[in-house]
């Protein structure tokens, strides 16, 4: 997830941009640039880092004269965040300059075929190869054009039926320097209309105190804005559409949580474009089978040692079960910290799988460096790209799924857990394990969830809400599970205690009457999940323990559940691995309600940190 924001108007645009700029750094800071004309140059300034180090750049440069500009802000996802990877980028003749939010899955065979044809590239990233492509169109549109207008117009509409992927773009022409053009597919992108100067940008933040006028631009769709006005095209046909000017009545703080609460709401919400992103260039659709690129060069392992922190550890402890179910590879898993100090065996064709969102996790990297002391090859699953367990690994997977905000990691465990599935998809079809049906219905059913969970969502945090409310004078609680729904209940109860404070403990349901069953009683409620798998009925048996001795017990099952409790709670039915895709939310949402209920500082709890970078 980038930031975009695009100025032509009265002011001066380049401060005007980095204003602009910095109320969308949420959305990503691991590089930033502007891209504006003056005395008739393409002018770009570009610097790796948050905004801070790039403001210092342009304190170098006389940037007061233009009145036209395009910013970003970089999260990257193709190429590491350095300066030559930051947006705008340039093409070959310093003509056009472009900013781009998506992900490019075909890039690398038009950056072939451009190379071949003699384009010179100077990143890695998959913006470029879209500029590259629509600089190529337009020297061939514009000898024959009636002006620079249509020149790009066309240019824009053939380049971008090319690309397959996401992407919200702004491109500036110094042929024609008073306008700048945008466009989206699958990612966001906003018009602003002011009085003698307008915008497009990412996000609505992004230039709220300069007008409250946005015009949501779909799918398909071109804009262009100049200082007095602004129109709509239709991408293919280039025809004009008239667009409804609607008035935003969000401060800017709530416009950078998209309307949300907080972050950790926005951030649950996410989830089914998360799952999308993390699946982006990793499916071939037309053979039904997983594609990572990334690993051609690590061998499917005999062994597998996991090692992981908090959430990230459930989510481990969550592939340890279809990695041994579907790939049949024997998985260790570890607590990193344990981890580090363990006398760990490690045998021929072992690798060690180091998952981390920030990808500094001080005890996760200390694993990742004993293993690597060790000649045992180490893949990074990691969210942060050109972090240090990204650097130092051998292989690393990035789960792409934007900047995770909130210090109560939600989507982070959404997208690890999609690309773990996808993995273990991709080795089982390595080692044969897997029939082609079963991979083909996986695929299938793994494309159709985000719709089924975008759908679900909102009654969810209905259900979370009422719940939590009926519960809130708790003082601990238990969450159960069996199978892969253990590691859901043990990240159930960390979301619910990190944020709410309510003291609650993650078991093995099977586990309960080897001593924890001792706590129960009727101050001291269960959450059990209980998804209709062959597990389902050795969960019931222990729930009617729980029952015998007056624990309340809310049931997270399926719509005609015959869980007799008072407390159901029914989410839609899919199976096995993907349940859990449905489940984790409703978790999530149960906590969130909760802390939300009881007042508590949902983002930033007490006493914690987003990236624990010491021991
Ligand atoms: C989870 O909500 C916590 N914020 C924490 O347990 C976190 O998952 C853990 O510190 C690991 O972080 P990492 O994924 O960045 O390594």
């Amino acid at each position: 997830m980038c930031g975009i924001i695009v100025y032509s108007g009265h002011r001066p645009a380049v401060p005007l941009t980095m204003d602009c700029l910095r109320r969308l750094e949420y959305r990503g800071y691991d590089s930033a640039g502007i891209a504006y004309i003056q005395q008739n140059k393409l002018q770009v300034i570009r610097s790796r880092g948050k905004l801070d180090q790039l403001e210092e750049k342009i304190g170098q440069h006389d940037v007061y004269h233009a009145t036209t500009a395009i910013g970003h802000t970089r999260w990257a996802t193709h190429g590491l965040p350095t300066e030559t990877n930051a947006h705008p980028h340039t093409d070959n003749n310093k003509e056009l300059a472009l900013v781009h939010n998506g992900i490019i899955e075909n890039f690398q065979e038009i950056r072939n075929s451009l190379e071949q044809r003699g384009y010179v590239f100077y990143s890695e990233t998959d913006t470029e190869t879209i500029l590259l492509l629509i600089s190529d169109k337009y020297k061939h549109i514009r000898e024959k054009a009636n002006s620079e207008d249509e020149a790009i117009a066309r240019a824009l509409s053939q380049a971008l039926q090319e690309v397959e992927g996401s992407y919200a773009l702004a491109l500036i022409n110094l042929n024609s320097p008073n306008e700048i053009w945008g466009a989206r597919h699958s990612s966001p992108l906003i018009l602003g209309a002011g009085t003698g100067e307008n915008f497009i940008a990412s996000d609505i933040p992004a230039f709220l105190p300069y007008t409250k006028d946005v015009v949501f631009l779909e799918d398909g769709e071109l804009a262009k804005i100049t200082a007095n006005g602004w129109e709509v095209y239709d991408a293919s046909s280039l025809n004009r559409i008239d667009k409804q000017i609607n008035r935003i009545d969000w401060n800017v703080q709530s416009a950078q949580k998209g309307g949300y609460k907080h972050f950790m709401l926005k951030e649950i919400m996410e989830q089914p474009q998360v799952i999308k992103d993390c699946m982006a260039g990793r499916i071939d659709s037309a053979n039904q089978r997983v594609i990572l690129p990334e690993l051609d060069h690590v061998s499917v392992p005999e062994q597998v040692h996991i090692v992981a922190c908090g959430t990230s550890y459930h989510a481990g402890l969550w592939a340890k079960y279809i990695f041994e179910s579907w790939s049949r590879v024997p998985v260790h898993i570890d607590i990193a910290s344990e981890f580090r100090y363990r006398d760990n065996i490690f045998r021929e064709n072992d690798l060690v799988l180091a998952i981390t969102q920030s990808g500094e996790t001080a005890d996760t990297l200390a694993g990742l460096r004993i293993a690597r002391e060790q000649n045992v090859p180490v893949v990074g699953l990691c969210n942060v790209m050109g972090s240090s367990v990204a650097r130092e690994s051998d292989g690393v997977i990035y789960t792409q799924a934007g900047p995770e905000i909130s210090v109560a990691s939600t989507k982070a465990m959404c997208s690890q857990m999609a690309a773990f599935l996808l993995l273990a998809l991709y080795w089982g079809e390595s080692k044969g394990t897997l029939s082609t049906e079963f991979l083909q219905n996986s695929i299938q059913d793994f494309i159709s969830l985000p719709g089924i969970l975008n759908s679900e969502l909102a009654r969810m945090q209905e259900s979370g809400q009422e719940f939590a409310a009926k519960y809130s004078r708790s003082r601990s609680f238990f969450f159960l599970g069996r199978g892969i729904n253990y590691p859901l209940a043990l990240e159930g109860a960390l979301k619910l205690k990190e944020i709410s404070y309510i003291h609650a403990e993650g078991y093995a349901a099977g586990e309960m009457k080897h001593g924890p069953i001792a706590l129960i009683d009727p101050e001291f409620p269960t959450l059990a999940i209980a998804p209709h798998d062959d597990l389902y009925t050795k969960l019931i048996s222990n729930l009617q323990e729980v029952k015998a001795r007056s624990g309340p017990v809310i049931g997270l099952t399926h719509p005609g559940s015959d869980l007799n409790l008072e407390d159901k709670w029914e989410i839609p039915k899919m199976w096995s691995a993907l349940n859990s895709f449905l489940i984790l939310p409703a978790l999530q949402l149960f906590a969130y309600e909760m802390a939300v209920y009881l007042g508590k500082d949902v983002d930033q709890p007490r006493n914690l940190a987003k990236s624990v970078t010491v021991e």
